[in-house]
């Protein structure tokens, strides 16, 4: 097996001064990159505008500490205090890779914040801070490091999506919101991207940090009376289960090959899960084909509507919106093994 290197690669990990991301940093530093460390700082729930513009809500040491770490080692690495929630932040957070290093490879789109609550519960303030941070951040720091990659003609991108947002958990709605809205965004670059030799995936992890410390105890106290004890029991049962396999740690080799030169996939998103690794997909069903010349009356879908649910022949994963016509159009089709992501 081929060695995974990083000599003479430049990484930017956003939200790297802690939990999942400061592993990714550590390992790609270890393996020869160069790494800009970047964290607000800040609090689980994300910074506020107020916090912000009151000098708070942020600390530096969490970067530094992580920067710090990869010197010690004899690595290479530079600290970004900056909020991948402003253009202008990202803006800063590239430039900080392209003076002190010359160029940018790898993208990890790892800064996360989080705030549960009931649907109903849900302010505005608390969806525009998870979306500015997740896809918000994303989407900034990615098109400011745009170009930079297409003049390279190299370019790995990492999302960090969630499986609360693509398979969905109660209390979510922002979270999940924001992470699955950031497969949409990946599914489009990765279109644009590779004629330009740049990559981009998208990680669903799962590990203890302390943002799920946190959604621990937010959904203790969230839980209907008399339910929190026997929630508990139940995660409590799960977790004996999964041995050292929630540590940070069994999700970062998954992250360090996807930001590497090796991954030659792209447009896939890929689920880290109690040491099991698998890719994750949006595809359709063979479905049931009505006429191409009459449309299909409502009690017509009600009569098909098991046909249209049916997953036991498998699922087409179209590449893009014309292979959906392909596929459908050339029916018979097989069902199983059409999948392409290419
Ligand atoms: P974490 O809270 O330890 O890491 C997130 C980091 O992002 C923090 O260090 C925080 O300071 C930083 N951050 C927050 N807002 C920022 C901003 N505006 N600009 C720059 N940095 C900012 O949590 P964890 O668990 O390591 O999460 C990493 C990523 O993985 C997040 O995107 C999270 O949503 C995602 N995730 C984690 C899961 C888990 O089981 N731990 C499950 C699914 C997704």
């Amino acid at each position: 097996m081929n060695e995974i290197s990083f000599n003479g690669r430049v990484a930017i990990v956003t939200g790297a001064g802690g939990g999942l991301g400061r592993t990714y940093a550590l390992e790609i530093a270890r393996r020869g990159g160069a790494v800009v460390v970047n964290d607000l700082g800040g609090c689980v729930e994300g910074t506020t505008a107020g916090d912000m513009a009151a000098g708070s809500g942020a600390d530096a040491s969490m970067a530094d500490a992580v920067v710090a770490e990869i010197t010690a080692a004899g690595g290479r690495a530079t600290a970004s205090h900056d909020s991948v929630a402003s253009r202008e932040g990202a803006r800063r957070i590239v430039q900080a890779a392209l003076e002190n290093y010359g160029r940018i490879d790898i993208i990890i789109n790892n800064a996360g914040n989080m705030r549960l609550a009931p649907f109903e519960d849900l302010t505005e303030a608390d969806l525009q801070a998870l979306l500015s941070v997740h896809l918000g951040g994303s989407f900034n720091v990615t098109q400011a490091a745009w170009p930079q990659m297409k003049l390279q003609g190299y370019g790995r991108v990492l999302f960090t999506a969630s499986s609360a947002g693509m398979y969905g958990d109660a209390m979510y709605a922002g979270y999940g919101s924001a992470k699955a809205g950031l497969v949409g965004l990946m599914n489009v670059i990765a279109r644009e991207g590779k004629p330009h030799g740049i990559f981009c995936n998208t990680l669903m992890p799962n590990a203890f940090s302390r943002m799920t410390d946190n959604v621990q105890s937010r959904m203790t106290e969230l839980a209907a009376p008399g339910t929190a004890n026997t929630a508990q029991e139940q995660a409590a049962a799960r977790m004996a289960m999964v041995g050292n396999s929630m540590d940070p740690g069994f999700t970062t080799g998954l992250a360090v090959f996807l930001a590497s030169e090796a991954c030659t996939s792209t447009k896939g998103i890929y689920s880290s899960c109690a040491g099991r690794m698998a890719r994750v997909f949006i595809g359709a069903s063979e479905g049931w084909h009505g006429s191409r010349e009459t449309p299909a009356s409502a009690e017509q879908v009600a009569e098909h509507f098991n046909e249209i649910n049916d997953l036991s022949g498998g699922a087409h994963i179209p590449a893009n919106p014309a292979d959906e016509f392909r596929i459908v159009l050339a029916k018979p089709q097989p069902t199983v093994g059409t999948a392409s992501n290419h």
